[in-house]
């Protein structure tokens, strides 16, 4: 696995002393709001894991699964695979994602969790490309763990065809791997 990786990007140092800095901030948000915490999944998976045990506050864990459709050059349409299974409505929600790059799928997500009528809905994004996103996409994330160039990363949670996942750190991956 990490033969195929060009450079580390991210060393696991580097992310938890992130999380522990964004830990403080969401910690002191969210006193006494007991949030509704959403991973998308699957990317945020191992962030979710580190980031909640950092926000020292009551909570709910929650996730939702979006899938987006139109073939292997995706079209941007996105189709919710698996919701959200508290009520959120009234409740203060906080979205956890991997990465915010084209927007495509972090739109979706707010615009889909704003329907359900939370009392605030905040984004907190493990990395942001903002180099790769589309025309038009005016979100801000709330929270931001690393502003990274447009380069195609893998690890800690993230993956190229469902692989390097589980590399503890974040790396971008040879050229030759997507040559294969
Ligand atoms: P979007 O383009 O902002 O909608 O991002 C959609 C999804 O694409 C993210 O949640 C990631 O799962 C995936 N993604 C985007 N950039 C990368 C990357 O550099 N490496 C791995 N996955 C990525
Ligand atoms: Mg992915």
């Amino acid at each position: 696995m990490e033969r195929d990786i060009e450079k580390i990007l991210l060393t696991q140092e580097q992310i938890q002393n992130r999380i522990r800095e964004l830990g403080e901030i969401l910690t002191a948000e969210y006193a006494d709001k007991n949030p509704v915490i959403v991973g998308v999944l699957k990317g945020v998976v191992v962030f979710y894991a580190d980031m909640v045990r950092q926000i020292q506050v009551p909570c709910q864990m929650d996730f939702m699964w979006l899938s987006s459709y139109g073939g292997v050059n995706s079209t941007g349409k996105m189709v919710v695979r698996q919701d959200v299974t508290a009520d959120i409505a009234g409740r203060h929600v906080l979205i956890l994602e991997d990465i915010y790059d084209t927007g495509n799928s972090l739109t979706y997500t707010v615009a889909h969790l704003k329907a359900k009528n939370p009392a605030s809905l905040k984004i907190c994004t493990l990395l942001d490309k903002p180099e790769r996103r589309k025309p038009g996409v005016t979100l801000k994330a709330d929270y931001v763990g690393f502003t990274i160039p447009n380069a195609f990363v893998v690890g800690y949670g993230l993956d190229y065809n469902e692989q390097y996942r589980n590399l503890p750190f974040i790396g971008i991956l040879k050229p030759e791997v997507y040559e294969k």
